[in-house]
């Protein structure tokens, strides 16, 4: 297994992708970050820049530029995975997609690296299903935006090795997070199954008229102490990821409330500050 990791790659290149990439160059990794366009990977630099410039503005970071030229962009997944030591997959909430890519990842890899899922809600031990050792397989499920929030859930799956968690454990440590392991591979793990209950109630409130979404947003800052209201931290993480998440969770057997506010904005593109328009508008 990973002892000493010199080349770290993260598969998928969006929302979470990026910032992934972006927390393992800051410690000092080698980072390969690959997507299927250019376009995709020039807009991830582009918001990769954008806040390491934030963090070197505030003395977070010494260099902006020597952080950027740790990370290698990349179409090719062969160069991305080949030789490499770790791979994060932060693709789309799709097991049709990710079975392909840790297909993938298990052919082009050693059979030493470490294969982690950024899953919010796929179980890990229905993805370990398409790698021959299932014990290199593991959840590592970070939050939005990968380099502010703290938290990140290791996820054991069935086959997942111990030696695997101690790893990933160590190397979540190592870029500066606080993680939390979690042993009951259930959809949704900890968090989700956690917040979708909150958004349930908070939409459940609103459809049923009880009360407006500035209401539940107001009320979930100044009462509950949330860092954002509960229908604007949608709109933050996106109206799609929810709504797919919610929806690969409720396929698992997690039943919700059935919001149909979520399922309006997925079917109508109105995806949140990505969009310009979710719950609030963007300008
Ligand atoms: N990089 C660098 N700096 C950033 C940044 C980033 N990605 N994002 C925000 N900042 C900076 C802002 O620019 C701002 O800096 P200035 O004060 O210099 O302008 C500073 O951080 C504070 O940001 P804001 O003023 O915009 O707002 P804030 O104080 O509310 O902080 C937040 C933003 C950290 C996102 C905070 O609101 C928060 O913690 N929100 C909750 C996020 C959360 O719960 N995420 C988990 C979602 S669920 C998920 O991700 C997983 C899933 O499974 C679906």
């Amino acid at each position: 297994m990973m002892s000493m990791i010199r080349k770290f790659t993260v598969i998928g290149a969006g929302t979470m992708g990026h910032g992934i990439a972006e927390v393992a160059a800051i410690s000092g990794l080698e980072v390969w970050l690959n997507d299927v366009t250019e376009d995709i990977l020039k807009n991830a630099k582009e918001k990769i820049s954008w806040s390491l410039s934030k963090l070197e503005e505030k003395g977070q970071i010494k260099s902006k530029d020597e952080v950027l030229s740790r990370i290698h962009l990349t179409t090719d997944q062969e160069e991305a995975l080949k030789d490499t030591d770790f791979m994060v997959e932060a693709v789309i909430e799709d097991i049709n997609i990710k079975s392909k890519v840790f297909s993938k990842a298990d052919a082009l890899s050693s059979d030493n690296a470490i294969l982690a899922s950024n899953t919010s809600s796929i179980p890990i031990s229905e993805i370990a299903k398409y790698v021959k050792k299932g014990e290199r397989v593991v959840g590592m499920h970070f939050f939005n935006p990968p380099v502010i929030m703290p938290l990140v859930e290791i996820i054991k799956g069935e086959k997942t090795s111990e030696e695997t968690v101690k790893e990933v454990y160590n190397l979540a440590k190592r870029l500066g997070k606080d993680p939390v392991v979690v042993n009951k591979d259930v959809p949704g793990f900890l968090v989700n199954r956690i917040l979708f209950r909150v958004n349930e109630v908070a939409c459940w409130l609103v459809e049923s008229g009880k009360a407006s979404i500035e209401d539940v947003d107001y009320t979930s800052i100044t009462d509950l102490g949330f860092p954002m209201g509960i229908f604007l931290l949608q709109d933050y993480t996106g109206l799609d990821v929810g709504y797919l998440v919610g929806k690969a969770m409720e396929e698992r057997g997690f039943k919700t409330y059935e919001c149909k506010m979520f399922e309006e904005k997925f079917k109508s593109k109105e995806l949140g500050v990505k969009s310009g328009k979710g719950f609030y508008t963007y300008p």
